[in-house]
């Protein structure tokens, strides 16, 4: 690589650095993958760390920069890029939210719970609330054993609900179990009289104190309603317990499984889930040791 070259990456991974907390490493893992995607749009071939951006090449990675620094877009949204999650490309799309490693980690324990008390003479009927990219709903696609679950994924966002039928569309072919998914919101929902076994969520439940406080590239990209509620972050739990009240109980099952943001919100919850007559109520802790997901039968 020409001396001109080293130089000229240096400086791009310099003003990347606030995006980076600082870490030059970082963000010359960054300006990789910025370079890869603007080659790959101008000239269709992946990224050689000896290729040399022509000058319409680097203004577009300036302005990636720039997008990245001083707007704090998110990378997979400049990338276009998939998130991993449950061994799935998840594609990822502003507004919607990107699927956090929080989510991933009880997704994959709840599989594996689920997994030992799954057959196909009884496929389980769970209705994913909150469904985002779809990402919990394919993941559990995936993963169940064939043909013991019926999946259906519902939001509010269109837009999240478009996202979500483009990922089915992507991953058809690794899926075990059906899935549909389905624009509504939750308020007009009503499950009593329904087969529904299984209600599974990840709400919106940061508190708007709290929302103040958050990084702007969440802030700024991800849709509000994704993240913040009223009642110190509990408001739509709370509607999805009266919900889930109505699901059918299937041997060993729990009826209702939603994250959380943490401790705070655990008391309240639980109250809320035993006036409505759940029991075994569980929590579990996420690999921060933070309180993240509630459960019950
Ligand atoms: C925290 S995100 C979760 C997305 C995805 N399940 C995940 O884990 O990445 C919450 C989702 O709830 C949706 N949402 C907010 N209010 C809703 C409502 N009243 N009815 C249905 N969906 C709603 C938002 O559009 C957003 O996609």
């Amino acid at each position: 690589m020409s001396k001109g070259l080293v130089k000229q990456n240096l400086k791009w991974a310099q003003k990347l650095l606030p995006a980076c907390d600082g870490d030059l490493s970082h963000a010359k893992r960054q300006l990789v993958w910025l370079k890869e995607k603007v080659v790959f749009d101008h000239r269709g071939k992946q990224y050689s760390s000896l290729d040399t951006l022509s000058q319409q090449e680097q203004e577009r990675l300036e302005t990636y920069i720039d997008q990245r620094v001083n707007q704090y877009k998110p990378l997979q949204y400049i990338l276009g890029s998939t998130q991993p999650f449950c061994e799935l490309d998840i594609v990822t799309r502003p507004p919607t939210l990107i699927p956090r490693w929080e989510t991933e980690e009880w997704t994959f324990k709840v599989i594996k719970l689920m997994h030992q008390h799954l057959d196909q003479s009884r496929p389980l009927r769970v209705l994913d609330i909150c469904t985002g990219s779809g990402c919990i709903a394919l993941a559990l696609a995936k993963h169940l054993p064939k043909d013991s679950a019926e999946i259906i994924g519902l939001d509010i966002s269109n837009k999240a609900i478009d996202l979500a039928n483009h990922n089915l569309n992507l991953h058809k072919s690794d899926l075990q179990n059906s899935v549909e998914f389905q624009q509504k919101d939750l308020f007009d929902l009503d499950l009593n009289g329904s087969n529904i076994n299984l209600v599974i969520s990840n709400p919106p439940y940061i508190t708007h104190q709290e929302y103040e406080s958050l990084d702007p590239d969440v802030k700024y990209w991800e849709d509000s309603r994704a993240l913040v509620t009223d009642d110190q972050g509990t408001h739509i739990h709370k509607k999805i317990i009266q919900l889930a009240k109505y699901c059918q109980p299937l041997d060993n099952i729990p009826r209702l499984l939603m994250e959380m943001g943490g401790t705070h919100q655990v008391n309240t919850l639980t109250k809320q889930m035993q006036l409505n007559g759940f029991n075994n109520i569980t929590v579990w802790k996420d690999l921060a040791e933070k309180d993240r997901v509630i459960y019950g039968f």
